[in-house]
């Protein structure tokens, strides 16, 4: 199987825009606390957070369809790039494992949490609490890309609560704050608003 540094550089060489890069390590953040709670393989549970847009910027309409056959030419197992189709609902691929269900559930969620964040005069994740996440999620015109239904659809897989999984998100955002541009107080060059392009796939 690929290292995590093979895999950060596939990332980097099919994707240029600073938003979707920061978006892969923010899914790859959660996934990662998701895998230690849930006792499964850390690894594997970051590197598909890492890939799993990772041919969006280059082929949108064919994502993620496109970047499957260099998934499987590359050696990645079939359990994470199964789990990469499935995060995408349109190709119909079955979210029958925990990874599959952990990263749909997550991937739109990191996407609200990190723009709600990125609002916020501190870009603070320590203060961000469930019940403003939850206004945003409400919230139509804010973050519009975020797929409400997705994020909907995601907790009821999970079974979760809304506010027990936005928090895990929170936390898991924490993680890799200083590498997606979030951190406990505003730094120089940060205000500029560069990361509410922040879009998600
Ligand atoms: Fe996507
Ligand atoms: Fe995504």
């Amino acid at each position: 199987m690929p290292t995590r540094a093979d895999a950060l550089a596939l990332l980097f060489e099919h994707t240029q825009t600073e938003s979707l890069r920061r978006h892969g390590l923010a899914v790859e953040g959660v996934l990662r606390l998701a895998a230690t709670r849930q006792g499964a393989d850390v690894e594997l549970w970051g590197m598909t957070g890492l890939l799993h847009d990772f041919d969006y910027e280059a082929h949108p309409a064919e994502h993620p369809f496109w970047g499957r056959p260099i998934l499987e030419a590359a050696g990645y197992p079939p359990e994470m790039i199964q789990a990469i189709q499935g995060h995408a609902v349109f190709t119909g691929v079955v979210r029958d494992t925990d990874l599959a269900r952990w990263l749909f559930g997550c991937d739109e969620l990191t996407g609200l949490v990190t723009a709600v964040a990125l609002v916020h005069p501190t870009r603070s994740l320590a203060e961000l609490e469930p019940r403003s996440v939850r206004r945003k999620l409400r919230d139509r015109g804010f973050a519009r890309s975020v797929s409400r239904s997705e994020i909907e659809a995601g907790m009821a897989d999970l079974a979760i609560e809304p506010d027990a999984l936005i928090q895990f998100v929170i936390d898991g955002l924490a993680t890799v704050a200083p590498v997606i541009g979030l951190g406990p107080t505003r730094t120089a060059g940060q205000g500029d608003g560069e990361g509410r392009q922040l879009r998600t796939a």
